[in-house]
């Protein structure tokens, strides 16, 4: 028996600007339990009360943008949002994304996630954060923004595709099925527009996507963490290897 059965179907929702403090609090939830990289970036209580501020400027810029759409799963007994789906509409035309977000709007009028933020596996990249590296070098994220760029360049470049910017799912409700529900709810769009759809991926989503058809297409970025963990530097301390995965996903009755 698959575990996800027994469990009552999520409800899938566009989520709005309303939405915004959950959504972070339940992303945040979602990664730090066992995301390494998350206490690289955010290693105090103040670090991590400044991402919360960042987070949400960025998300309630995105469920503004038209080229976006947070999907939000709301477990149907306790109307909590068990977990979200942030999926970009990559050179669509203006009609057709109306159709998918529902938002009406005019080319003039076009508003753009403001500021400019490059997400990647649900990591925000450029927000902001103090990366300075004190001997002048690149840091750990100077690393994954460029193969993060290589890969957009290389495969998605004018590509008219669906970019799946985060998926992440609370701890309490992992294994439900859930985001497998918030990935179908894009692979069926994607399919319907025959486009592509891209993402990168830390190691805690990789099996789910393999298991859902997403293929790498480029080799894993690995990074040894005790290189970057200042206070490892005393020995490994756990800090093991960390990859981010590149994945393609074609729609069905492609020509391959
Ligand atoms: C990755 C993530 C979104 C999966 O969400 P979820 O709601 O638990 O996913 P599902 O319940 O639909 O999982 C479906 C299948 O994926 C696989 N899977 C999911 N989590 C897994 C895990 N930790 N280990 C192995 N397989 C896993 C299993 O095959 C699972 O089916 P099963 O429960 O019947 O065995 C969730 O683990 C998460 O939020 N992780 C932290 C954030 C993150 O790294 N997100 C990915 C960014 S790219």
């Amino acid at each position: 028996m698959r575990k996800s059965e027994g469990y009552p179907l999520p409800v899938l929702e566009i989520a709005t600007k309303e939405d915004v403090p959950e959504i972070v609090d339940q992303m945040i939830a979602a990664s730090s339990n066992n995301n390494l990289i998350l206490q690289l970036r955010y290693p105090s209580p103040e670090h991590l009360a400044k991402m919360d501020i960042r987070m949400r400027k960025v998300f309630t810029s995105m469920i503004e943008a038209p080229d976006y759409i947070m999907l939000k799963a709301v477990d149907p007994e306790t109307k909590v949002i068990a977990a979200t789906a942030a999926w970009q509409f990559v050179h669509f035309k203006d009609a057709e994304l109306a159709s998918v977000t529902g938002r009406k709007q005019h080319a003039d009028e076009r508003l753009v996630m403001q500021p400019q933020v490059i997400i990647a596996a649900g990591l925000v990249l450029n927000d902001g954060t103090s990366d300075q590296d004190e001997t002048g070098g690149p840091t750990i994220w100077d690393v994954i923004e460029e193969a993060y760029q290589k890969f957009i360049k290389a495969w998605m470049g004018s590509t008219k595709s669906i970019y799946l910017a985060s998926l992440s799912t609370h701890p309490r409700f992992q294994r439900r099925g859930i985001g497998t529900a918030l990935l179908t709810w894009g692979h069926e769009l994607a399919d319907k527009h025959g486009v592509p759809s891209f993402l990168v991926s830390t190691p805690f989503g990789h099996p789910l996507y393999e298991h859902l058809g997403w293929r790498d297409v480029e080799r894993p970025l690995k990074l040894e963490l005790q290189k970057w963990a200042p206070y490892a530097s005393n020995g490994d301390m756990g800090w093991g290897t960390f990859k981010y995965y590149y994945m393609l996903r074609m729609p069905k009755n492609a020509i391959v």
